[in-house]
């Protein structure tokens, strides 16, 4: 059984915020953000929530497609708009998918290819014809604007793919994985949730593991770390996704890697010794929105018609937990 992705949409907000902007309420400027993070101008929310984003990526994915025939639902954020109900449930009314059942997935940036895998898996093994992967992202609700480390780096957004049982007579199918993880790392990137509240709370409280990101909910990065983290996860993972599909790196046509920062995807295009119009890096312009920059950036490559049916594709994800993992497919 071949899996295609058969569609693809995205949505970014309208707000356009650029570095110059941002040095207006931090002390930053556009050179610093620029050559360290390859970032010139992202989009903000203008009040859309993140089911929104999601919703409105999800329908351009869906154009012409009968929303019955989806079997599942999975949305990728770490930024959603309610803890209950699963913003996939919120999607499953707003498309009018009522045959679809539906969770949300929860792995940083990483979570938009372990939805992927695991939609694929469960398309592969039952009956239905269709699933719906959806990376919707509202970073600016845990974006701490007093601190400049790390501001500058995120956006909102959404990209969303349907996936399909491959139709006869084409090539595409997933051949390759790799996904892992280092739980030794989680401390390096934090976004909190609830507090402890009950009225029974004693006085002396459970020690909590980060007491360092006790004060508030936003959110709080240690940028050198995850760098180092970075640098080496995405070759590594691109590299065993390969490796398992049974290719050459030689044989990858486009890798679309998470976009966090040019210099981590440009320090690992020199590793996998790939061109940089195989590697691609697109966050000039959109910054860094977690789950939802592949599918955004593959949105806009097909778009484009830059990637086309039987071209050799790796995603790769990488961030919060921490995780990492890649798919190799054919398109
Ligand atoms: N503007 C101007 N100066 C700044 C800014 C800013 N926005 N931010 C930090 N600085 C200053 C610092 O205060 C410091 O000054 P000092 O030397 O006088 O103390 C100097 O610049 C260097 O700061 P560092 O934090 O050491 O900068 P670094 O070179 O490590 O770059 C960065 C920071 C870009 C965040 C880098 O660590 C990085 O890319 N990390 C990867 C993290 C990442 O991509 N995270 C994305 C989220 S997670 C994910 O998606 C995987």
């Amino acid at each position: 059984m071949n899996i295609q992705i058969e569609k693809t949409g995205s949505y970014l907000p309208e707000l356009v915020i650029t570095n110059d902007d941002l040095a207006t309420i931090v002390d930053t400027n556009d050179e610093w953000i620029s050559t360290r993070s390859g970032i010139k101008s992202r989009h903000y929310t203008s009040g859309e929530p993140t089911w929104f984003m999601g919703k409105t990526a999800a329908e351009r994915a869906l154009e012409g497609i009968d929303p019955t025939t989806i079997g599942l639902i999975i949305v990728t954020t770490v930024t959603p708009d309610y803890m209950t109900p699963a913003t996939a449930s919120i999607m499953q009314a707003e498309l009018g998918a009522t045959n679809a059942f539906c969770f949300d997935l929860n792995a940083g940036c990483t979570g938009f290819v372990f939805a992927l895998d695991v939609a694929a898996t469960y398309l592969a093994a039952m009956p239905f014809e269709r699933a719906l992967v959806i990376a919707a992202e509202t970073l600016t609700k845990q974006t701490d604007f007093e601190d400049r480390k790390t501001c500058v780096l995120f956006g909102d957004g959404a990209g969303a793919v349907l996936l399909r049982k491959t139709p006869a007579g084409e090539s595409s199918a997933f051949h390759g994985r790799f996904m892992g993880g280092t739980g030794d790392g989680a401390e390096y990137l934090v976004g909190k949730a609830f507090e402890v509240k009950h009225p029974f709370l004693p006085e002396e409280t459970f020690p909590e593991r980060f007491p360092e990101h006790e004060a508030g909910r936003d959110f709080s990065m240690a940028g050198r770390e995850v760098y180092k983290f970075a640098v080496n996860a995405l070759p590594e993972a691109v590299e065993k996704a390969v490796a398992d599909a049974g290719w050459e790196i030689g044989d990858v046509d486009l890798i679309v890697p998470h976009q966090a920062n040019s210099r981590i995807i440009q320090g690992a295009a020199r590793r996998l010794k790939v061109d940089d119009s195989v590697m691609i890096d697109r966050i000039e312009t959109i910054g860094n929105t977690s789950s939802a920059t592949i599918p955004i950036v593959l949105d806009a490559l097909v778009r484009e018609g830059r990637v086309k049916r039987g071209m050799n594709v790796v995603f790769c994800g990488f961030g919060g937990g921490l995780c990492y993992g890649a798919v190799a497919f054919t398109y």
